[in-house]
């Protein structure tokens, strides 16, 4: 399905960014969940966008729970979220609309949908949909919490500078990663080392001044997952994770623990050792990312992710017009933002909160949630 993802719990996204609305729906959640309307819009609020280092366009964010609560906790049956698009400018789409924006889906969204497609703003390819995704993972975020599953992202990389990661902020004390989480998820810029935070910033106002974006690294850790989560082959923790990460736009790469720099190590310092730590198996390191033949194996999940640098520059770029195929040179208008990182780290917690959710409801069953511990 194309808008639909997942098995035990699926979520479906719909909307265009100059449409009236954007949104969700939630099937196969537990009954009885919280709907903590405080921490959904405290989400919302870490995508939204602030200041010169964002896009100028401003949502509120409003949304508007249409089925599926009753009395400020789930009924089980689906759940739907509405959000109103407001702040739009579709005046800015009437001229470069037919010119494909370089880099973004707006070509190919004409191959697919031979013209049809609501190209304003990016339709339903624009960052904005993402709105939705936020809201819909923070009623997962705050169930997993409760279940003692807690979800962090910082910008690792960003035009060379580097954040501390979560390995060495925890020197291999798990229970330091679910304080850096804690952290994180207070920041609206979510960088664990401030110095390198405020040179992040200065890269993406520097790039904004050439009309220009960057791009970076997000680094995620999930801990407190139970062992034995996951199936062997084609539903591998790492292939749903990377298969709803991969669907966050701007998303262009994706590695699990020590990721691409495996290849420079051997076996004996790759592997991860394990012991019996006071009743609970642990391992000395996490290369793997807290996953092995799919499965969990109870320690944090570390994932990192490539997110390109925003395609919409006010540079001027050679494309094509998407009505004639004729060569034409764009200079975009609209409102964008010079980097997308910084909005992006909270919907990646979101599509894992959302992945993470399924796995356990598709392994404990749906009333695992609705159980206390
Ligand atoms: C939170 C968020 C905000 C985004 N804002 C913009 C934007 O202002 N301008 C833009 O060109 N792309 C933006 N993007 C990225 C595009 O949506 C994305 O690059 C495009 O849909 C093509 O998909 P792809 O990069 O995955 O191939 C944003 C993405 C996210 C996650």
């Amino acid at each position: 399905m194309k808008n639909t993802f997942g098995q035990s719990l699926q979520v479906t996204i719909f909307g265009e960014s100059h449409g009236p609305y954007i949104g969700a729906v939630l099937d196969g959640l537990a009954p009885g969940l919280d709907i903590n309307e405080d921490f959904i819009s405290s989400q919302l609020e870490l995508r939204r966008p602030s200041g010169a280092i964002s896009t100028a366009r401003v949502e509120k964010d409003e949304y508007i729970i249409a089925s599926g609560a009753f009395n400020g906790k789930t009924t089980g049956t689906p759940l739907s979220i509405l959000i109103p698009n407001s702040n739009t400018r579709s005046g800015d789409y009437d001229k470069a609309g037919r010119v494909a924006r370089p880099g973004h889906a707006d070509y190919t969204a004409s191959c697919k949908y031979h013209g049809f497609e609501d190209y304003r703003g990016g339709g339903h390819f624009s960052g904005r949909i993402t709105a939705a995704i936020v809201a819909a993972g923070a009623i997962c975020i705050d169930a997993l919490k409760k279940k003692g599953i807690d979800i962090g992202t910082h910008i690792n990389q960003l035009s060379g500078i580097s954040d501390i990661s979560f390995d060495e902020y925890s020197k291999g004390n798990t229970d330091d990663i679910t304080k850096a989480i804690n952290i994180l998820n207070g920041k609206k810029f979510a960088v664990l080392n401030d110095d390198a935070a405020s040179k992040m910033e200065q890269a993406i106002l520097d790039a904004a001044k050439d009309a220009d974006s960057v791009g970076g690294v997000l680094e995620t850790a999930i801990t407190g997952i139970p062992s034995g989560v996951g199936e062997p082959w084609f539903d591998s923790v790492e292939s749903v994770l990377s298969h709803i990460l991969f669907s966050v736009p701007g998303i262009k790469g994706v590695e699990f623990g020590a990721g691409f720099d495996m290849v420079n190590k051997r076996g004996s310092e790759f592997n991860d050792s394990l012991r019996n730590e006071n009743g609970k198996v642990v391992t000395s390191t996490n290369n793997n990312g807290g996953i092995n033949g799919g499965i969990t194996n109870g320690m944090p999940i570390l994932i990192r992710c490539a997110v390109k640098p925003t395609p919409s520059i006010y540079k001027k770029q050679q494309s094509i017009n998407l009505n004639t195929l004729e060569n034409a040179d764009i200079e975009i208008e609209g409102r964008h933002d010079p980097a997308i990182i910084h909005r992006a780290r909270v919907v990646v917690d979101s599509v894992c909160a959302i992945a993470v959710y399924d796995m356990l409801s598709s392994r404990f069953g749906t009333d695992y949630f609705s159980d206390p511990d």
